[in-house]
């Protein structure tokens, strides 16, 4: 449960990758935003991922690294993003050194939750998207975390993965974090199939309640999101998953950080959705009035230098260059014959003089 007062700070951890974390990191932040609450999300994934789907670029001169590494305190490391209420402490490459340089300073697991402890008086909630490794980064999230979600795609390969990750949560907490309170099972990319049905039935009947009654179906208007460098609820709030995402803003907020009060009426439902297209609409960086900015364009791959002419006419004018596959290793055979033949004749040899 959230510490009185102090910022909230929910984390979207799974160590498995590609499932789920940084959409729900974006879109839940969007969405507690877009209900009012002062919001700050953290990308602590060298991918940036988070980072651009709010529509800003990386690196970032002041994020989540130099957050990390002490050089800047939380207001510092914040950007304001395109959303009101909205902050961003923006990931960059740098975050793939974080986990070496971490490791060494004197207990290495607290480094984020003592970096939170300057969270400004006017954020409420601190949304944390995870990479997928449960490394020094994850680890100090969950450290600082009051709120897990651990967001899953229902699979044959999931139940294994999730079994792991809940139970890294559970150490976590046993260890170093006494005030994790609630953690609550997402399930993402659900599609209505019998063998999903199952599957959710499955990891339903081993997790019980800590599964979110809420479930993000597949939907290709996230990956549309993903190449505008938009968040989902906000290109399209009536989609199938966003609607979703509002819906477990709501769960968020009443079941996993007990606020009375947060339940949700029709009225405010609409209410938010409405506030989310308001969003939509003019945007410094689209051309006019309610247009969409454009899909990301894929930077062409740099060419590397070209192979010389007719390299690859004769490959038999390499060999004189190259040791043949195995050369060192007959060598070495022949050698360790003819020792152990000496060794042989030794012994007959002396044997020989022994005898006559
Ligand atoms: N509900 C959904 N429907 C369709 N595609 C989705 C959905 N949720 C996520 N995706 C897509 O799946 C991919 C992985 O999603 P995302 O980046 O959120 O996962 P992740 O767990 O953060 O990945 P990583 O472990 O690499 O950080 C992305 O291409 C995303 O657009
Ligand atoms: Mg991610």
């Amino acid at each position: 449960m959230a510490r009185a007062g102090k910022a909230t700070t929910i984390v979207v951890f799974n160590q498995k990758g590609g499932i789920g974390k940084t959409t729900t990191s974006v879109n839940l932040a969007v969405c507690l935003a877009a209900l009012g609450r002062r919001v700050v999300l953290i990308d602590l994934d060298a991918q940036s991922n988070a980072t651009t789907s709010v529509g800003l670029s990386s690196p970032a001169a002041t994020g989540a690294y130099q957050l990390l590494r002490g050089e800047v305190d939380l207001a510092h490391a914040c950007r304001p993003t395109p959303y009101p209420n909205l902050r961003l402490v923006a990931g960059s490459d740098d975050l793939s050194w974080a986990d070496v340089e971490i490791a060494v300073k004197p207990d290495p697991q607290y480094v984020l939750e003592r970096a939170l402890a300057s969270a400004p008086d006017d954020v409420d909630v601190l949304v944390v998207d995870c990479p997928p490794a449960f490394g020094i980064l994850s680890v100090n999230a969950s450290v600082a975390a009051d709120v897990v979600i651990l967001p899953v795609v229902p699979s044959p390969m999931a139940l294994d993965g999730l079994h792991k990750a809940w139970w890294n949560m559970q150490r976590v907490r046993t260890h170093f974090n006494r005030d994790l309170g609630a953690m609550g099972i997402l399930f993402t990319m659900t599609e209505d199939s019998e063998l999903m049905h199952r599957l959710t039935e499955a990891i339903m009947a081993s997790f019980g309640e800590r599964v979110l009654p809420v479930m993000i179906p597949r939907d290709l208007k996230v990956i549309e999101a993903a190449a505008r460098d938009l968040p989902l609820v906000v290109l399209d709030p009536d989609s199938l998953a966003a609607t979703a995402y509002q819906y477990l803003a709501e769960v968020v907020l009443t079941r996993l950080m007990g606020e009375d009060g947060a339940a949700m009426t029709d009225a405010r439902r609409d209410e938010l959705r409405e506030r989310l297209r308001e969003w939509r609409g003019p945007r410094p960086d689209a051309g006019q009035p309610g247009a969409l900015p454009a899909v990301r364009e894929t930077p062409p791959l740099e060419a590397g230098p070209a192979p010389e002419e007719g390299w690859d006419d004769d490959p038999s004018q390499y060999s004189g260059d190259l040791e043949p596959v195995g050369g060192l290793g007959w060598k070495i055979g022949v050698a360790v014959l003819l020792v152990a033949l000496g060794a042989v004749l030794g012994f007959a040899f002396g044997r020989w003089l022994y005898f006559y």
